[in-house]
């Protein structure tokens, strides 16, 4: 299998353990790591060591050797145009939840997925009957998205229901 170059926008939380994975994984070829504030940029900049690291992320989007983009950034109204900008460039996007706040918007994302014959994986980490209670787009995305152009990852885990 080929190691590709990884990048993760938004190291916070979630972000930072996405790099410290993609940091230690064989799979990652090079990573690259984007965070609006510095402080924490240094952080995870100390923790994995990346090929770069910069606090805009046009220089992600802008970087062709960088083929898969970890998007896991807050506020959740981020996700959309971020999502856009990386998919239209060309990238593999995998985003943390929610896929976008509006329905239209996760549509906009599906539909350019579809145009360059790739896919958006939303990784979600609570089950199903939580999702419904919580949130009504996630709940209409996996019913009628789920096919090969959305991919939702869905390993509850008893951590993930305290930050939900
Ligand atoms: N997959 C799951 O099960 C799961 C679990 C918890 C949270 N989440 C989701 O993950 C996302 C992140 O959650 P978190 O708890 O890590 O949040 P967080 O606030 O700890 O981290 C988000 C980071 O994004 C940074 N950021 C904001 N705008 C940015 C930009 N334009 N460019 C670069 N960095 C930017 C912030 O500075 C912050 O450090 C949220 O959407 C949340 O819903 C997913």
């Amino acid at each position: 299998m080929q190691a590709l170059e990884c990048a993760v926008i938004g190291t916070g939380w979630c972000g930072g353990i996405r790099a410290e994975t993609l940091a230690r994984s064989a799979l990652c070829a090079k990573l690259h790591i984007c965070e609006i504030r510095p402080e924490r940029l240094a952080e995870i900049k100390a923790l994995t060591n990346p090929a770069t690291a910069t606090l805009d992320h046009q220089d992600i989007v802008k970087n062709p050797d960088v083929k898969v983009v970890y998007i896991c950034t807050t506020p959740e109204n981020t996700h959309f145009p971020i999502a856009r900008d990386c998919l239209r460039a060309g990238k593999h996007v995998l985003l943390e939840k929610p896929i976008a706040m509006e329905l239209f918007e996760a549509d906009e994302l599906i539909a350019i997925a579809r145009r360059n014959n790739d896919e958006v994986v939303v990784l979600i980490r609570f089950p199903p009957a939580r999702i419904a209670e919580r949130n009504g787009i996630v709940r209409r995305t996996c019913q009628n998205w789920n096919t090969n152009v959305v991919r939702f990852v869905l390993p509850a885990s008893a951590e993930a229901e305290d930050r939900v």
